[in-house]
């Protein structure tokens, strides 16, 4: 059974910066309370003509082009998002036809901020099964369009981004993803919610009117499970892998919170160096937060090979997933 193993990493940020001092002028906070409370110093907004899948076909171009590959190589397109260019076609069929490329199978995964956990899971076992050798995964989301500008409580949080990896199977015994462990509780369904657009709640003027198609969040609920529940998930995958929290190189976290991060590292005995953290400079972008972060530290040479990786994320749903890998 060939192991799966990430060749390369790429990621795209859109070139409008919103910063703190911005959301001053649009909503009653500040620069302090914002930083104190989340870490966030600055988030990417995406332009008016600019969906989701444009983000990624520059991440998936970038992570092409650090592995030397073309994108007709491919075989599979995956994509994590819960901001897609539209409901249908997915947002993978609009990414296949951006990179020119047919025939391949493309396909959407709605996990929310855990996404790319669900997807390096799923990726991994189609290389492992043998099925698909090079699979393109991108986390992308587009929250400033789903956001609502006029809710303080969380139109300070997200940002716009996109952040892929190349999966293929590992050369050798050692590198590659070792574990994974996904986990869902459907009853906490409604703290962290995107109301109306679907078969529950079609769009009518009354939800349009309602602003039930912006996401809304029960901030403080959400946190209390983040850690306990990342917590949880990342010394599962840690157990199945065989690596013990001493031995982490590197713990990339769901970007949503510097407290939630701290914390989380500080529960898993992670040094401080060891921890990498982007929230401040790209906020929550949800599913491409992880891959954000992972190419982050990836272009910077923060991961070496051999080094353990461990990946830990949590959403809307509630869901949540942990990956080790060797780099
Ligand atoms: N500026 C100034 N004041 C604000 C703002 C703001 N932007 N937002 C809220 N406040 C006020 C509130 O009104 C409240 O005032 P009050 O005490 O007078 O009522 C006070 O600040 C405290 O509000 P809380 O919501 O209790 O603040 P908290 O410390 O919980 O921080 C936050 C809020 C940052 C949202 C935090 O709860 C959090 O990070 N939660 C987790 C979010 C998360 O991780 N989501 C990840 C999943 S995302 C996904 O799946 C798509």
């Amino acid at each position: 059974m060939p192991r799966a193993k990430i060749i390369s990493t790429g990621s795209y940020l859109p070139e409008k910066v919103m910063t703190n001092n911005d959301l001053e002028e649009i909503v009653e906070t500040s620069d302090e309370w914002i930083t104190k409370r989340t870490g966030i110093k600055k988030r990417h907004i995406a332009s008016d003509d600019q969906a989701a899948s444009d983000l990624a076909v520059e991440a998936i171009n970038n992570a092409l082009k650090q592995a030397g590959m073309k994108a007709k190589e491919l075989d599979l397109i995956l994509v994590a998002t819960v901001t897609p260019d539209t409901d249908f076609p997915s947002t993978g069929c609009w990414i296949q036809k951006k990179l020119k490329i047919k025939n391949i199978p493309a396909f959407d995964i709605s996990a929310a901020c855990s996404g790319f956990i669900y997807g390096l899971t799923t990726a991994r076992s189609f290389i492992e099964s043998g099925l698909y050798e090079n699979i393109a995964l991108v986390g992308v989301e587009t929250f400033s369009k789903i956001t609502n500008w006029n809710d303080r409580s969380t139109c300070v949080l997200f940002g716009d981004g996109a952040g892929a990896v190349i999966l293929g199977p590992s050369e050798d015994e050692k590198s590659g993803i070792l574990s994974s462990y996904l986990g869902a509780d459907g009853s906490k369904g409604e703290l962290l919610i995107k109301r109306a657009g679907g078969s529950l709640n079609p769009t009518t003027q009354k939800t349009l009117d309602n602003d039930m198609h912006y996401l809304e969040m029960e901030g403080r609920e959400v946190f209390k499970q983040a850690v306990r529940v990342m917590k949880r998930s990342s010394i599962k995958a840690l157990k199945t892998a065989g690596i013990e929290e001493k031995d982490i190189d590197l713990l990339i976290t769901h970007q949503a919170n510097i407290r939630i991060i701290d914390s989380l590292g500080k529960r898993l005995h992670v040094p401080d160096e060891n921890v990498h953290v982007t929230v401040d400079e790209h906020a929550n972008t949800s599913s491409a937060s992880i891959p954000l972060a992972l190419d982050d530290a990836n272009r910077k040479g923060k991961i070496k090979r051999g080094d353990n990786v461990l990946l830990t994320a949590f959403g809307s749903g509630l869901t949540w997933g942990s990956v080790v890998l060797r780099w």
